[in-house]
C-alpha cells in the first residue's frame, strides 16, 4: 500500500494527466492508491488529482500540518507547513478553528499531536485517515481525506471520539475540513437568494477578514457551493478556480478567511476556506466512548475555468451522490396540477387533466397539495396524511387506477415535517412540535421535532401506508417553513442544543429508509421552491423543484446558475401559465426553457386549444429524443444571461456523438447591437471531439468539432423572448 514520493511516481502522474479525458470515461483505469502518496517515515502525504495536490506533513514536534492546496506545480516546492490540518481553539489561534471544545474540568483549549495514520477503504475508495490525540485529555480526532481523481476533487471529513472513562466533553464547534490557498488576491463567487429568486450569483473580492455564507433556519435558497479565483481570472473555460460544497442540508456555514501574512514569508497561504455544520446555537456532548462524524466537505481545483468546475461538480453529483437505485434512469415527463387546481382538487377534474396529459406524452401524473383531510388552505390539514373524503369519496385508489390504466404512473405531494393546528396529530401529540414555553408560537405551520424517534416512526409509517396502498411512484417532499423556536424541552439538557443535528440525521434516515422500501419510487426535493437544495439532499432525492418562479425568462437566469452547480437531470422545470413580467411568452418558448431540465407541465390543459395540444405533443416528442443527452450529458453555458441579452446552453453526450443547443433571446437587440447589424454572432461551441464531423438538424453542411469550437457557427434568432433548439450529431 505505502509508497514513497519518488520520481517514478511523479512520472506516473504525468502520464495520468495526459490521459485525463480517458480517465473520465474509465475510472477503473486509475489505480486509486496512486491518489494518496505516503512519504518519509509515514509522516508526509500527497493527495493527488490530475490537476491538484493537497499536502500534509507532521513536524518534528508532532503537529499535523496542511500545506497549500492547489496546482500540482506545488509538488516542485520544498514542503512548507502552512497551518494545522485541524486548526483548534487553543494555543496561538492564527487560523479559523475547526474544533472547539470544553473539557469536564473547564479547560477550553485543545492541544493535538500526531498519533497514527492508516490507508483505509471507504465506500470502495482509498482514504487516508490521520489520527491525532489531545496531549492530555481523552479526545481523539481523526481526519479523513481522499481524492476523487476523475473529478479533480478531494473529500474531507472529521471524526472525534471521547476515549476516556468519565465526564462529558462539550463540543462547541466541529467543522468538516479546511484548505489553505497560496498567497494571492482572490474573488469569491457564491449563490444566495430568497423565495422566487433562488441561486443568484454574487461576486465579491475577499479582503482581510472573514466572509461567511451560512444558513441558520434550515432555509437556504442559495448554496454552500462556491468558486474562488485569483483576481483577474475570469475565463469561462480557462484559468484557475478553487471550488467546493458541503454535503449537508441543515444549518451550514462556509468561511473564507483572508489572513494577514508578512511579505517576508513567501509561498505561504493567505486564504483559509472552512466548511461544515453551523454551530450557531448548537453544541454536542460526547460521553465516554461516544463519537461524532461530520458531513463531507468537497473541495476541488481546476485550471479550466468555470466550465471546469461545472463539469467536475455536476459529474460528481450525478455519478457519485444521487441515489444509486435510480441514478442512471431517464427522468420521466411530468404533469403537476398545482398551478391549475391549487387546493380545490377532486377525482373527476384530476382525471380529466390526466387524459389530456397522456395525449400530449406525459409519463408521470402528480397531484400536488390539497388532496388530504382538512386541507382548505395553507393553514390547515397538514400532519394526518389521510385522503379528504369530500374531495375523493372513494379514496385515491380509483384515480390512481385510472391513471395507471391510461399508461401513466402516479405521484403525490406531501409535507411530512409540518403539522397544522386542525390536524389530529397536532391535538394528540402537542409535545411532538418544536416550541419554547413563554415564547410566541408561530402556528401557521408547526414543525415536528424529527429529532424524536416517535416522530420519525409516525412519519415513516404514515408515508409507508400512503405509498403502498396507492401504487405511488413519485413523492414530492415539500418543506415550507424556516425553523423557528427549536425548543426540545423534554430532552436532557446536554441533548437540547444538538436538536438540529439529530433532526437532519433522522431526515436523511427517513427518506433513505423509504427509498429502500420502495426502490422504484422517485423522490423530489422541494422547500417552498428551492429552499433546501444541496449535496446533502442530492444523496437522498432524485431531483429538485428549483423555484416556484416558473416565469420562463426568470427561469433562464435560474437555469444558468443552477446548471453551473448541479446536474440537469436534477432540475425539474414546468411549463406553466406564470408570467411575472407581463411579457406574454409563447407556449413554444416556455417549453424550450423547461426542456433544459426535467420537463414538466403545469398548465390548465382543459383550457388549451387544439394548437396548444399539438405544440405540446411535438415538444414532448422532441424532448424524449434529446433527453438522454440533456439529462446525462455535460452542460456548457456558452452565453450567460447575466452577461448578455441572450442565453445559450449546450449539452454534449458523454461519448461526444450527440449535442443539443438551446438558444434563447431575451431582447430584441441582443448585446445592445444596432438594428442594422442583422448578422447573428458566431458562437463557439464546447466539449466536442475536434476531429469528429458533426451535422445539425437545422443548419446545412457538416463541420468538424475543431471548427465549431474554434471558429463557431451562427444560431440566428429574431425578436424578444424567442427560442430555438438545435440537435447536433456526429456523422459517423
Ligand atoms: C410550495 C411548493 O414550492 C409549490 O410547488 C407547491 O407544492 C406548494 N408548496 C403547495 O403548497
Amino acid at each position: 500500500m505505502k509508497s514513497h514520493i519518488k520520481s517514478k511516481n511523479m512520472n506516473n502522474w504525468k502520464s495520468l494527466k495526459i490521459s485525463f479525458i480517458l480517465l473520465l470515461a474509465s475510472v477503473a483505469a486509475f489505480a486509486q492508491n496512486d491518489a494518496i502518496q505516503v512519504g518519509k517515515d509515514g509522516k508526509e502525504w500527497n493527495i493527488l488529482t490530475p490537476s491538484s495536490v493537497y499536502r500534509i506533513n507532521v513536524s518534528a514536534n508532532g503537529i499535523v500540518n496542511a500545506v497549500c492546496y492547489g496546482s500540482r506545480t506545488m509538488l516542485e516546492n520544498v514542503i512548507t507547513a502552512t497551518a494545522p490540518e485541524i486548526p483548534v481553539r487553543g494555543g496561538f489561534v492564527a487560523t479559523l478553528p475547526l474544533l472547539e471544545a470544553v473539557f469536564p474540568d473547564g479547560v477550553r483549549d485543545i492541544e493535538l499531536a500526531f498519533k497514527s495514520y492508516e490507508l483505509i477503504t471507504v465506500d470502495g475508495r482509498a482514504t487516508l485517515k490521520i489520527v491525532q490525540q489531545d496531549k492530555f485529555y481523552p479526545l481523539e480526532v481523526s481526519s479523513f481525506i481522499r481524492a476523487l481523481p476523475e473529478y479533480d476533487l478531494i473529500e474531507k471529513w472529521v471524526e472525534i471520539r471521547h476515549t476516556g472513562k468519565k465526564g462529558s466533553i462539550k463540543i462547541e464547534n466541529l467543522q468538516s475540513g479546511s484548505v489553505f490557498l497560496p498567497v494571492d488576491s482572490y474573488e469569491l463567487t457564491h449563490y444566495s437568494g430568497v423565495w422566487g429568486h433562488e441561486f443568484r450569483p454574487n461576486k465579491t473580492k475577499l479582503t482581510q477578514g472573514t466572509k461567511t455564507i451560512q444558513v441558520r433556519d434550515f432555509k437556504s435558497y442559495g448554496s454552500s457551493s462556491f468558486m474562488v479565483r485569483p483576481e483577474g481570472e475570469t475565463g469561462g473555460n480557462s484559468g484557475k478556480v478553487w471550488f467546493g460544497s458541503l454535503c449537508y442540508s441543515g444549518n451550514w456555514r462556509v468561511d473564507f478567511e483572508k489572513m494577514f501574512v508578512r511579505p517576508s514569508i513567501p509561498g505561504r497561504a493567505n486564504l483559509q476556506i472552512t466548511g461544515g455544520i453551523n454551530f450557531w446555537d448548537q453544541e454536542l456532548y460526547l460521553k465516554p466512548g461516544q463519537s461524532s462524524v461530520t458531513p463531507r466537505m468537497v473541495f476541488g481545483y481546476t485550471e479550466e475555468g468555470t466550465d471546469g468546475v461545472t463539469l467536475r461538480l455536476t459529474s460528481y453529483t450525478r455519478e457519485q451522490l444521487l441515489p444509486g437505485s435510480r441514478r442512471d434512469k431517464i427522468r420521466p415527463v411530468l404533469y403537476n396540477s398545482w398551478y391549475t387546481t391549487f387546493y380545490a382538487v377532486n377525482e373527476q377534474q384530476q382525471l380529466a387533466l390526466a387524459k389530456i396529459a397522456k395525449e400530449i406524452g406525459v409519463e408521470m401524473f402528480v397531484i400536488d397539495d390539497g388532496w388530504f383531510k382538512g386541507r382548505i388552505n395553507h393553514l390547515t390539514g397538514l400532519g394526518d396524511w389521510t385522503v379528504d373524503k369530500n374531495k375523493f369519496p372513494n379514496g385515491l385508489k380509483p384515480l390512481v387506477d385510472s391513471i395507471n390504466a391510461l399508461g401513466m404512473d402516479f405521484g403525490i405531494w406531501v409535507e411530512p415535517e409540518m403539522v397544522t393546528t386542525n390536524s389530529d396529530i397536532y391535538k394528540l401529540h402537542p409535545d411532538w412540535i418544536f416550541r419554547y414555553p413563554n415564547r410566541q408560537q408561530y402556528e401557521g405551520r408547526n414543525q415536528l421535532n424529527l429529532a424524536r424517534e416517535d416522530v420519525f416512526q409516525y412519519i415513516y409509517q404514515s408515508l409507508y401506508k400512503l405509498i403502498s396502498e396507492n401504487n405511488i411512484k413519485f413523492i414530492k417532499w415539500d418543506h415550507n417553513r424556516p425553523l423557528v423556536n427549536p425548543g426540545y424541552m423534554s430532552a436532557s439538557s446536554d441533548e437540547q442544543r444538538a436538536v438540529r443535528i439529530r433532526y437532519m440525521e433522522n431526515l436523511y434516515r427517513l427518506v433513505n429508509t423509504l427509498r429502500a422500501d420502495f426502490p422504484d419510487v422517485w423522490f423530489e426535493n422541494c422547500s417552498s421552491g428551492g429552499g433546501r437544495i444541496d449535496l446533502g439532499m442530492a444523496r437522498s432525492f432524485d431531483f429538485n423543484w428549483v423555484s416556484d418562479n416558473s416565469d420562463p425568462t426568470e427561469r433562464i437566469f435560474l437555469h444558468d446558475s443552477y446548471l453551473t452547480l448541479f446536474p440537469a437531470n436534477t432540475m425539474i422545470s414546468w411549463v406553466t401559465k406564470e408570467d411575472w413580467h407581463q411579457q406574454d411568452p409563447s407556449l413554444a418558448y416556455k417549453f424550450d426553457v423547461s426542456m433544459a431540465g426535467v420537463l414538466g407541465v403545469g398548465n390548465d390543459l382543459i383550457k388549451w386549444t387544439d394548437e396548444d395540444r399539438k405544440l405540446a405533443k411535438d415538444k414532448i416528442a422532441l424532448y424524449k429524443e434529446i433527453r438522454e443527452t440533456t439529462q446525462k450529458g455535460d452542460v456548457f453555458r456558452i452565453i450567460s444571461p447575466f452577461e448578455a441579452n441572450r442565453s445559450i446552453i449546450q449539452y454534449v453526450s458523454k461519448n461526444k456523438k450527440k449535442s443539443v443547443v438551446f438558444n434563447y433571446r431575451l431582447a430584441e437587440y441582443p448585446e445592445n447591437s444596432i438594428p442594422e447589424n442583422q448578422q447573428s454572432p458566431l458562437v463557439k461551441l464546447r466539449g466536442l471531439e475536434p476531429e469528429t464531423k458533426y451535422k445539425f438538424d437545422k443548419i446545412n453542411g457538416a463541420y468538424s468539432g475543431k471548427y465549431l469550437m474554434e471558429v463557431g457557427i451562427r444560431f440566428p434568432l429574431k425578436g424578444a423572448f424567442k427560442s430555438d433548439i438545435y440537435k447536433i450529431e456526429s456523422t459517423d
